[in-house]
């Protein structure tokens, strides 16, 4: 029953683009600047994404529904169609989002059967003339100003 965002949670392993589509992301501190996201602790995906230098986050647009379930299938390839940039730490950004961050982890807590990963924040792009995707009750929606 809690509205979230989607987060694209991507980096570059082995030359070849990797990520997965998260809404358990929180803003945590604004000094130093971390948020938070939960991962699975059998995500197959996050061991991968943890080698990479820098993590890129990705605030999904409205328009990225599709791209949402992509990043969160288990069959094909996540990055098929997909527009992205890479900086040279590898953290990757997808195109059209709403809000980009540029993150190193930071610290790592258990959290039942997920894992906690606290991210600091190093460099932040924003798109605010894009509006951003909302996922609520498992489906997806737009933002509408409150009556
Ligand atoms: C809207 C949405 C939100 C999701 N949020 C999370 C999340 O917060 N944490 C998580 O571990 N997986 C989340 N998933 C699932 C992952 O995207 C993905 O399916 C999962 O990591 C399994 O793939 P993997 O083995 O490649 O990691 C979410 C999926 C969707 C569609």
């Amino acid at each position: 029953m809690f509205p979230t965002g989607v987060v694209a949670v991507c980096a570059m392993d082995e030359g070849k683009p990797v990520g997965m589509a998260v809404n358990s992301f929180s803003s945590v501190s604004l000094e130093p600047a971390l948020v938070s996201v939960c991962v699975a602790n059998t995500s197959s995906t996050w061991p991968r994404l943890k080698k990479s230098a820098n993590i890129g986050l990705s605030v999904l647009g409205a328009d990225q529904e599709s791209l949402s379930r992509k990043l969160s299938s288990r069959h094909g390839d996540r990055f098929e169609g997909v527009e992205w940039t890479v900086n040279d730490d590898g953290a990757l950004f997808i195109e059209g989002a709403t809000l980009w961050l540029d993150c190193r982890v930071h610290d790592q807590l258990r959290g039942g059967d997920h894992e906690i990963i606290l991210f600091e924040v190093l460099q932040s792009h924003l798109f605010p003339q894009v509006p951003p995707l909302v996922f609520h009750q498992s489906k997806y929606l737009g933002l509408a100003h409150a009556s």
